[in-house]
């Protein structure tokens, strides 16, 4: 029984809790047969009044209500939409702003994707209505046997302890590589050691590989792996189930049209000249992460380790190589293929001798391709950029130089290697057998062709034993995309334009991308009219 109220203060202000007594005070006493029919009719008045100003303030309260959630419903969909201005214009100065130092920045970036993530409030990439639609123009892209939803990635660093694997593919991205990681864990070098360069949209990085060891990203992996098969319903076996990939995607990435790369390193204090232990250093790491990978990466190709671009030599590079294939070939999948092995070399190692020597490695190897630039170590940037003396002093730094002055110098790069590669092994009297179906580049011939053909491949498809080739250095827009994915490559992989264009840099490149295609072929089809 609810107690009774005692206090009239409590009375007119509703607050007793007895529910019998919470009856408005007016109309208690408007119904009062104590009161004279004037008195009554003005209470009735008051308690219309009452009333009225009630339904107002519930009407208020619904409208308040209804903007709040609208405001709530459409800002998270603008927030979380890789395609909304306020990532570059807003986001990547602010961050900017509050740190100061680049890796510092780097680090609040990779923990706030980390976080939103893990609340479903991250960035992604929407579909468009055309795109639900299917009438979208396609720019899937087939590497290692996987229809790829496009032909961009993202590239080594960006997520060194693969803590936001998933964060990343949001974006839009065909392609996620983690890492790069050694055996053991190792701090890098000293820091500061990531530095700015906003008027050339550049960066300049000597991290020296600081990693937290390959046991520290398989157990993450691992992890990873088992929440999906958690959340697919895959039972006691899920692990097993998802890593040999009988769940039907790739093990690796865990969505079709997907992949993820796991690049590997060696310890810096492994010395370069003990060819044996610097390649039990990157077996080591291919043996805890292969489960978990679709294409494994070896990282012969930084500049801040000390020794480790000169493992880029036919003989080093090979002995490597051979390793890492063996081990990547020895995991047990049952109905996927084991994990593909990819090199990554310098941009600065272009001799013709240097270039044709790797080559020569990869084929020896069995290597499945290749990623085609880093960063570099030269400081030459297009004379008519306009730099000014901090940034002058900033170019003194040691370190590698990343950015959108590579992109020429990787072009050219791509299409020496797929020249190169395309020549196939070298047979033992020195003639080359030639493997390919004349190279994506060179079958191609109209305009159409030269920009449909660029994501789609002459044929549909690189030829069977055509060696795959990522491009990655100075990569901004889709027009430079298309340029090198015609030159040859199958993937064009962004870092720096990431940092400077914010998470919604993928689905710009990728829009941009679709935009040359169309534009091609209605130029096509108009010249076709003509004729
Ligand atoms: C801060 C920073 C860290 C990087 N860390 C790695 C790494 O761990 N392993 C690697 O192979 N490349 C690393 N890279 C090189 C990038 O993956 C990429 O190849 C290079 O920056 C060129 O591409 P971009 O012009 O799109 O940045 C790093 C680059 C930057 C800027």
């Amino acid at each position: 029984m609810p107690p009774l109220c005692t206090s009239l203060r409590a009375l007119r202000t509703s607050q007793c809790p007895s529910t019998l007594l919470r009856v408005p005070l007016s109309r208690s006493i408007a119904k009062s047969p104590f009161l004279s029919p004037a008195r009554r009719y003005a209470s009735t008045q008051s308690e219309a009044a009452a009333d009225a100003r009630s339904v107002v303030t519930r009407l208020k309260n619904l409208l308040y209500g209804t903007s709040i959630t609208l405001f709530l419903t459409f800002s998270y969909i603008y927030v979380t939409d890789t395609r909304s201005s306020i990532h570059q214009y807003v986001s990547v100065p602010a961050l900017r702003y509050i740190c100061s130092d680049a890796e510092d920045a780097h680090h609040f970036g990779t923990k706030a994707l980390k976080t939103l993530y893990s609340l479903g409030l991250h960035p992604r990439e929407r579909q468009t209505p055309k795109e639900k639609s299917g009438r979208d123009t396609d720019i899937g892209v087939d590497v290692f046997g996987e229809k790829l939803i496009c032909p961009i990635g993202t590239s080594a660093g960006i997520d060194k302890l693969a803590e936001v694997p998933d964060a990343l593919f949001a974006l839009g991205a065909a392609i996620v590589e983690v890492g790069g990681t050694t055996p053991r864990p190792q701090p890098g070098n000293p820091k500061p050691r990531v530095f700015r360069l906003p008027g050339q949209n550049a960066l300049i990085n000597r991290y020296g590989l600081n990693s937290l060891g390959a046991d520290d990203m398989a157990r993450r992996l691992r992890e990873r792996v088992r929440i999906f098969a958690k959340k697919e319903g895959y039972g006691a076996d899920g692990e097993q189930l998802v890593l040999s990939g009988q769940a039907g995607v790739p093990p690796g990435s865990l969505q079709k049209g997907k992949l993820l790369a796991v690049q590997v390193a060696k310890n810096k204090d492994t010395k370069d000249g003990d060819i044996e232990a610097v390649r039990a250093d990157y077996v080591y790491c291919v043996e805890r992460l292969a489960p978990y990978a679709d294409i494994l990466v070896v990282n012969v190709s930084s500049p801040n380790t000390p020794g480790l671009r000169t493992l880029q030599a036919v003989e080093p590079l090979t002995r490597i190589l051979e390793g890492v294939v063996g081990a990547a070939r020895a995991v047990t999948r049952s109905h996927a293929q084991t994990p593909k092995v990819m090199v990554k070399v310098s941009p600065d190692e272009d001799s013709d001798e240097q270039m044709e020597g790797i080559v020569e490695a990869i084929w020896k190897s069995g290597v499945d391709g290749v990623i085609v630039g880093n960063t570099t170590n030269r400081r030459t940037l297009p004379e008519t950029s306009v730099i000014s003396s901090k940034e002058k002093e900033i170019l003194k730094e040691t370190g590698g130089l990343s950015g959108p002055h590579m992109f020429e110098r990787t072009l050219g790069l791509v299409k020496r290697y797929r020249k190169l590669l395309d020549q196939g092994p070298p047979a033992h009297d020195g003639e080359k057998e030639s493997t390919s179906d004349g190279g994506v580049a060179s079958a191609l011939t109209s305009a159409k062709d030269s920009v449909v053909a660029a994501v789609r491949g002459p044929s549909g498809r690189p030829s069977r034993d055509q060696k795959v080739i990522f491009a990655t250095g100075g990569i901004t827009n889709g027009k430079q995309a298309l340029e090198i994915l015609n030159a040859g490559a199958s993937v064009a992989q962004i870092y720096t334009a990431l940092i400077y264009g914010g998470v919604g840099t993928v689905t710009r490149i990728k829009k941009e991308i679709k935009k040359e295609i169309e534009e091609g072929e209605k130029s096509v089809s108009r010249r076709l009219v003509v004729a």
